[in-house]
């Protein structure tokens, strides 16, 4: 079982919150996006109003990275948007830090430095070593409880995602708890289950296509992007020059193998696109899958409509549509159509739950709502929804 908000007695407590509001950054450093802070809203609000005094602790970027910065723009951001005031420390275990946390009134909170300028937080620990490192070990004598709600991050065993619960009463908070309840429990979700599997990121959604046919969790995979692209190349396609160039460049040649393999297991269950979209002079030309290949400069950079009408069937009738990966390069206009096709025909699905990092990224510039789930996890979604289990969830079981 995993505690939640529901088994904590908040008031007069100070209680360390883990949030993942990793977030895009523009070029002068301030938030480019706000949603993943928005996502901790709830959890943070309930906390600050049954009197709960908060220390959040939370990572931006990757040591090196170019988004690898200060917490400061996340604090401002918070306290605008809470009815609670919300204040900034740039420590985030040092003694100034801790006076912070011990200065906190009830319903008040304070925003904890980027927990990755510490160097320990960027390694991965046995939760009990984690315990023992100086963040966590420095904090717990200043908090009564901690909660994770930074699912996002919960594929890490960093310190501060699993090293607390430990030392201190442990608690999933809301974002945490909902994500567990829909993407932890995929086997009884309603059938037939359909899996649209995209995105750029060919190996990540292959491995989730090859997890949830072995797992007999997918009665149909439907394949986009240059998922689908390898796909049909392992089909035996001619896409043209310029997309298997692509394909070949970005190193993901051995996928057409896997592809091909996962064809001859499960050829039944897995759907190709029927044409796609290539890039000609720089507007969009679709091309049946007969006619291919493309020409050399022509890059296939979308489904097209005969697939997403296809494809829109299929989700049609299904007990519940899951997608991971957009259908095309829907940063540009011309080649959005695929992904707001598919995209749109899977909220008219009784059940649609939406993963991956890209996939939340497109949902908002495109402007489309309307799913039961949108996770807030990239990394950590894909991991679930393949059946691994998450450090930092596994550490709040009792
Ligand atoms: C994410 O953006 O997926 C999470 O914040 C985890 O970040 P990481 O991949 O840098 O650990």
């Amino acid at each position: 079982m995993i505690p939640t908000l529901d088994d904590l007695s908040v008031d007069g407590t100070t209680i360390g919150v883990r949030v993942d509001v990793n977030s895009p950054l523009a070029d002068d450093g301030s938030l480019a996006d706000d949603a993943r802070i928005l996502a901790h809203v709830d959890t943070l609000s309930e906390l600050l109003s049954r009197g709960g005094r908060v220390a959040i602790l939370a990572h931006q970027g990757r040591p090196g990275g170019s988004s690898f910065s200060g917490l400061s723009p996340h604090a401002d951001r918070l306290d605008e948007l809470l009815d609670f005031p919300v204040s900034y420390c740039d420590g985030n275990f040092s003694k100034e830090a801790r006076d912070a946390i011990g200065a906190l009134e009830n319903g008040e909170a304070v925003l904890l430095e980027n927990t990755r300028f510490y160097s320990e937080e960027y390694m991965e620990f046995d939760p009990e070593v984690a315990g023992q490192t100086a963040l966590v070990d420095r904090l717990v004598p200043v908090l009564d409880a901690y909660v994770n709600d930074a699912f996002a991050a919960a594929h890490r065993s960093q310190p501060s995602l699993v090293g607390f619960p430990t030392r201190l009463p442990a608690y999933a908070g809301r974002v945490m708890e909902r994500e567990i309840d829909v993407l932890g429990d995929i086997e009884s979700a309603p059938t037939p289950r359909v899996y649209a599997v995209g995105g750029a990121k060919v190996n990540d959604s292959i491995d989730v296509a090859e997890s949830v046919l072995e797992r007999g969790l997918a009665d149909t995979v439907l394949t986009t992007g240059v998922v689908g692209n390898v796909f049909l190349i392992a089909k035996g396609v001619e896409l043209g020059k310029a997309s298997s160039e692509f394909i070949l460049d970005e190193g993901y040649w051995d996928e057409v193998d896997r592809a091909g393999r996962l064809l001859d297991a499960y050829g039944d269950k897995i759907i190709l696109p029927r044409d796609v979209a290539v890039e000609r002079n720089g507007e969009r030309a679709e091309i049946p899958i007969a006619d291919l290949p493309a020409a050399p400069d022509e890059p296939a950079l979308d489904i097209g409509s005969r697939t997403v009408d296809l494809y829109g069937d299929i989700m049609a009738n299904a007990g519940t549509v899951i997608l991971n990966g957009p259908a095309g390069v829907f940063e540009m206009e011309q080649f959005a159509v695929g992904t707001k096709g598919l995209y749109n025909a899977a909220t008219k699905a009784k059940n649609s739950i939406v993963g991956g990092g890209d996939t939340a990224a497109a949902l908002r510039r495109l402007g489309i709502e309307g799913f039961t789930h949108v996770s807030t996890g990239g990394g950590a979604a894909l991991k679930m929804l393949t059946g691994e289990s998450l450090p930092a969830i596994e550490v709040l079981r009792t």
